[in-house]
């Protein structure tokens, strides 16, 4: 019986821990917030504080030549059957969010590890995004050019006029790539 009780009691408190905790495990959509007026066009590590405020720490400055390069929508069958293209039924300026995802392409190259929330690369009215929800990610280049290409396939993308918001959930790797624009909340 004493057992009993101190198992219970172990199991109050870890539930307590967990709900504390920003929900890492679980894909939601949009709970961190753009960057503010005074944040400059870069590459952040974006994550969620204590106080339920967002963080932007920077990483690398923006290189405004660096632009999209996406791949044509991979052989569904090899893909995760799980994974699923998702659009958020509102469109952002396509060629500044081009230069976004050129940057953030470029940031993971051949595998860059992030372990906060997100990983974004802001530029003018555009943020291109890797969210986070395990324990960790090491992001390709080649795998978002294939996000960024059945994004594009999904969503739309016209240089000079608008993309369609939208990411490409991993469902596997416990990670979504996508942009959106910078009014716009994300992971
Ligand atoms: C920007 O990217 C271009 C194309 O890859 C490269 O040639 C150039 O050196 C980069 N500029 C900086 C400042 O890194």
């Amino acid at each position: 019986m004493v057992q009993l009780t101190t198992v219970f009691s172990l199991f109050l408190a870890a539930s307590g821990l967990v709900s504390a905790l920003p929900s890492p495990a679980t894909e939601t959509k949009g709970t961190l917030a753009g960057p503010s007026d005074d944040t400059a066009h870069g590459i952040y590590i974006v994550d969620l504080a204590d106080d339920g405020s967002t963080t932007w720490t920077f990483v690398a400055p923006i290189n405004e030549t660096l632009k999209a390069n996406p791949l044509t929508t991979r052989d569904v069958d090899s893909l995760d059957k799980r994974d699923s293209t998702n659009c958020n039924g509102f469109g952002t300026p396509a060629d500044d969010v081009n230069v976004a995802q050129g940057n953030l392409a470029n940031q993971c190259g051949n595998g860059y590890f992030f372990s906060g929330r997100s990983i974004a690369a802001y530029y003018g009215t555009g943020v291109a995004f890797g969210c986070n929800y395990g324990k960790g990610q090491t992001c390709h280049y080649n795998d978002l050019w294939s996000d960024f290409g059945n994004i594009n396939a999904k969503c739309g993308f016209t240089h000079g006029a608008q993309a369609g918001a939208g990411w490409y959930s991993h469902s596997s790797w416990k990670a979504s790539y996508g942009r959106t624009s910078s009014a716009s909340g994300f992971c």
